[in-house]
C-alpha cells in the first residue's frame, strides 16, 4: 500500500493538474439521480485549488459510441459550478479539446469516451490529454479497473498521483482485503454480466457467503453453479435468489434468506441492486423491494458494511436511505464509489489505474 504516490506528497503549488474524476453518474429525467461520486472529489478540488494549482477536470458519462449529446458533461459542469458558488460557467477550448471553464483555476473537459481513443487506450490520445498538464491525479477509483487513456495512458506521461477520497479507498479496502472480521458477506447485483460474472467466482476466495441477486441471477445461475463448484478447496458458500414471476426483483423467501446468513456476518459487502430499478425518481416501484429490504437490514446490522457502486448508492439515495448508512459510524460503514473497480480489487485483482499510480517519477512530465 506504502508504494502508492499520494497526492499530499506531490508539489502542485503553480501547477496544471490533469485530474481525473468519478463523474459517471446516474442520471434521471434529465437530471443527476445521486452525485455521491461527484462529492467524492470536492476535497481533491478544494486541496488544489488552495494550493494555487490549475484544474483540467476529466472523466466520462455511460458509454456512448461516438458523441453522444445526451451523455454530455454539461449537467456534470453545471454542478461544479453550483458546488463552488461559480456563475460564470463558459464553454471553452482546453487545449485541441471542447469543455467548459468552471472558473478561472478550473477546467472540466467534454466526455472522454466520445473519443475512441479513451477505451483504446491509443498512446496518441492520451499524449494529447497530457500535454494539458504537468501532473496527473487519479480522483476515479470507480474507474481504475479500466485500462483506457485516462486512467493508465495519460500517467505515462506525467507523475501520477492518488487524490484524497482515493487514498481512503485504498486504505480502507485493503484493511478488508487483508485482514477481514468473518464471517465475511458479499452480496452482488446489478446488470454488468460481463464485468460480474467472473468477479463472482475471484470472490469465492475471499468471502464466506456469495449471495447474488439482480440481471446476474436471472441470467447466468446455471454458470455461476458450476463455476461454484469447479473451484478446488472452495470455502465458500453460494446462494442465487430466486426471481419472482416477471423477474423483475427477487422473492420475499430470498431476501428473507439473504437477512439470515447476513445476521451472522461481521463484514458485509454490497454492489449491485437485486431488482430493477425504476428511472422514475419520485416513486418506489415493486421491483426495488429486495434491494430496499436488503438496505434496511444492512442498517440494522451489526456488521461492517462496505456498500459500493454508483447504481446501488443512487438507490439508497432514491430510497431515503443514503443518509442512514451516511450516518453510521466510521467503523461500521464505508461507500465505496467504485462497483465493478470495488470488487475487483477485493477479489485480490491489480486494478490497472491503481498500478499506475506506483512508479516514482523524480523529473518533471516527459512527453514522447
Ligand atoms: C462504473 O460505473 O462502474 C464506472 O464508471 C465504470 O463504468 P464502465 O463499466 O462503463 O467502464
Amino acid at each position: 500500500m506504502l508504494s502508492f504516490n499520494f497526492l499530499k506528497d506531490a508539489g502542485v503549488s503553480g501547477k496544471k493538474v490533469f485530474l481525473r474524476a468519478d463523474l459517471d453518474v446516474p442520471l434521471a429525467n434529465g437530471g443527476i439521480e445521486d452525485d455521491t461520486r461527484l462529492l467524492s472529489a470536492i476535497p481533491t478540488l478544494e486541496y488544489l485549488l488552495s494550493q494555487g494549482a490549475k484544474i483540467i477536470l476529466a472523466g466520462h458519462l455511460g458509454r456512448p459510441e461516438g458523441i453522444n449529446k445526451s451523455l454530455s458533461l454539461e449537467p456534470i459542469a453545471k454542478w461544479f459550478a453550483k458546488q463552488l458558488t461559480i456563475n460564470n460557467l463558459q464553454l471553452t477550448k482546453i487545449g485541441e479539446f471542447e469543455g467548459w471553464e468552471i472558473g478561472p483555476n478550473i477546467f472540466l473537459l467534454e466526455n472522454l469516451r466520445f473519443f475512441a481513443g479513451e477505451e483504446k487506450n491509443d498512446p496518441g490520445f492520451a499524449k494529447q490529454l497530457a500535454n494539458l498538464a504537468d501532473i496527473y491525479v487519479n480522483e476515479a477509483f470507480a474507474d481504475s479497473h479500466r485500462n483506457h487513456a485516462s486512467i493508465t495512458g495519460v500517467p505515462k506521461y506525467l507523475p501520477g498521483f492518488a487524490g484524497l477520497h482515493l487514498q481512503q479507498e485504498i486504505e480502507v479496502l485493503s484493511k478488508v482485503l487483508e485482514k477481514p472480521k468473518r464471517p465475511l458477506v458479499v452480496v452482488i447485483g446489478g446488470a454488468k454480466l460481463e464485468t460480474k460474472l467472473p468477479l463472482v467466482e475471484k470472490m469465492h476466495h475471499l468471502a464466506d457467503y456469495v449471495l447474488v441477486g439482480g440481471k446476474i441471477a436471472r441470467d447466468v445461475k446455471t454458470l455461476l453453479k458450476i463455476q461454484h463448484e469447479k473451484i478446488e478447496g472452495r470455502k465458500s458458500a453460494l446462494l442465487i435468489a430466486d426471481l419472482n414471476l416477471d423477474e423483475t426483483d427477487v422473492t420475499p423467501k430470498s431476501i428473507e434468506n439473504f437477512l439470515q446468513i447476513i445476521d451472522l456476518a461481521r463484514t458485509v459487502v454490497w454492489n449491485g441492486p437485486l431488482g430493477k430499478i425504476s428511472d422514475n425518481k419520485m416513486e418506489m416501484a415493486k421491483s426495488e423491494d429486495g434491494s430496499r429490504k436488503l438496505a434496511e437490514g444492512l442498517v440494522k446490522s451489526s456488521a461492517y458494511t462496505i456498500v459500493g457502486g454508483g447504481d446501488t448508492v443512487g438507490f439508497l439515495e432514491k430510497a431515503c436511505l443514503l443518509d442512514k448508512f451516511a450516518c453510521l459510524p466510521k467503523n461500521r460503514c464505508f461507500l465505496s464509489t467504485g462497483g465493478g473497480a470495488m470488487l475487483s480489487f477485493l477479489s485480490g485483482e491489480k486494478l490497472p489505474g491503481l498500478e499506475a499510480l506506483k512508479a516514482r517519477p523524480t523529473s518533471p512530465a516527459t512527453l514522447a
